[in-house]
């Protein structure tokens, strides 16, 4: 199939003419969901990016909307982190072991080790109860290639029996890898195994583990451990990975919840005004992940020596690094519900559209879906329809869903509330999630 996206050089060609299309419209907006080449949600959560040859590399959790086993680990590659291909699944559930069925595979992050020129995949891989814990690694000979699953790393001959992990490569060329509470590896040279303890538990109760350097200093990020949920992260600051790290703080205002997500990986990124720091967060969507789990890219900075992510923008460029409107002409809506199967349709004339609303701690699911209307007055599906999520720990106003570029034509967008009220429990039993099943639209903005 042309577009399947498997094909990369295909779907680059692609890429390239709807660039040039939509170039005003090249712009990284947080908290909604993403579509690939494919017309599908970008499924790539919990991972990591990495830049080679002009092309950002993007891996993550292959995440369903049904159930939270291991369905395998994805690459996607875009120009400019706006456009994404599907690349493939470059690791898929194995026979067995650590990654075969009936287990959880997350956190995946990959680094190209200097001394082989091998790209390394490490992962966290567990029970569906997260009680049998490992670090395990994959090999391949190509960055987007079929990953060799190699089984658990160790450290001194011992298996590495923890669970969150990030990773990061210094200007010398050494890796290392992290883990929750703060315990700090040098791996080997060849990347394949742990050879030192650098730090040991600088951050107890932490997790989500990610490390930036910034203003000639160290910075490595932390969550606390609420599970799917958000918290406000905070970071700790050291001269050299050896230390000493020093507690800093919250990096995004106290209360926003770290902009509802968790700390995942921060990537440099070259703006036209030079390079700026790109804090990428998950926001979590607890049970359907594949459609409505969500990024969450923001700038940081280094200001009078704190770390700082201190203005959301909803909408950015990645070309100017700066804020930029969705523009558009705006369609008052005014719904809100809780009620399964109630639902608002919005007819529009255009090929993008954006709807807004606020969620909050009493918001849930709802289906949103978009249908082309025919000369003849038939419709067909044009978008969707998938789960998106009205569910926030800190109550946010702002973009719920952007659909994917669609041939222009006269559409209706509508919205259906399912009445799910998503909780669930961590495995120390602690409840967690919303408290009920709203779903609130303000208004929808059709592109122009
Ligand atoms: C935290 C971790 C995730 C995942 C969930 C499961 O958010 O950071 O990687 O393990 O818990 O609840």
């Amino acid at each position: 199939m042309l577009f399947d996206g498997v094909d990369g050089a295909a779907g680059e060609v692609f890429l390239l003419s709807r660039r040039v299309a939509m170039s005003q419209q090249s712009l990284i907006i947080s908290g909604v969901p993403w579509f690939d080449d494919r017309g599908r949600t970008v499924n790539a959560h919990g991972g990591c990016i990495v830049e080679e040859r002009g092309l950002y590399y993007l891996f993550g959790e292959y995440k369903t909307d049904e159930e939270n086993r291991f369905a395998g680990f994805s690459c996607y590659s875009s120009p400019d982190l706006v456009y994404w291909t599907f690349r493939r699944i470059v690791l898929p559930q194995q026979k067995n072991g650590p990654t075969g069925p009936g287990r959880i595979g997350e956190r995946v992050k990959v680094m190209r080790c200097p001394a082989t020129g091998r790209y390394v995949m490490y992962m966290h891989a567990d029970d569906l109860e997260y009680c049998d814990p490992y670090i395990c690694y994959a090999v391949c000979d190509t960055i987007d290639g079929d990953y060799e699953f190699r089984g658990p790393l160790t450290f001194r001959s011992e298996l590495i029996r923890r669970w969150d992990l990030g990773v990061f490569q210094d200007d010398d060329g050494a890796g290392y890898l992290l883990v929750h509470e703060g315990d700090i590896y040098r791996l080997a040279a060849d990347y394949q195994s742990a050879e030192e303890l650098v730090g040991e538990g600088i951050a107890l109760g932490g997790e989500a583990p990610a490390v930036a350097k910034l203003g000639g200093r160290y910075w490595m990020l932390f969550s606390g451990k609420t599970s799917w949920d958000c918290n406000d992260n905070y970071c700790l600051s050291a001269p050299s990975m050896r230390g000493p790290w020093t507690y800093q703080g919250l990096f995004a205002p106290e209360g926003t919840m770290t902009c509802n997500s968790q700390t995942l990986y921060v990537l440099p990124v070259h703006t036209e005004h030079g390079e700026i720091a790109m804090y990428m967060g998950d926001r979590w969507s607890y049970p359907h992940q594949a459609s409505a789990a969500t990024y969450v890219w923001q700038r940081l900075s280094v200001n009078h020596g704190r770390l700082r992510l201190a203005e959301y923008l909803p909408v950015w460029s990645p070309v100017s690094g700066e804020a930029e409107p969705f523009e558009g002409r705006r369609i008052a809506v005014g719904f809100r519900s809780d009620r399964a199967g109630e639902s608002v349709s919005v007819p529009f004339h255009g090929s993008r559209v954006a709807l807004t609303g606020r969620a909050d701690q009493w918001g849930s699911y709802a289906r949103v879906g978009i249908r082309g209307i025919g000369p003849g007055g038939e419709s067909a599906m044009a978008a969707g329809p998938i789960f998106v999520s009205w569910y926030a720990k800190s109550p946010d106003s702002g973009y719920r869903y952007v659909s994917p570029e669609l041939p222009e034509d006269d559409c209706v967008l509508t919205v259906t509330v399912t009445g799910e009220v998503p909780q669930w429990t961590d495995k120390s039993g602690q409840r967690f999630g919303s408290v009920g099943s709203m779903v609130d639209v303000d208004e929808v903005i059709v592109a122009q």
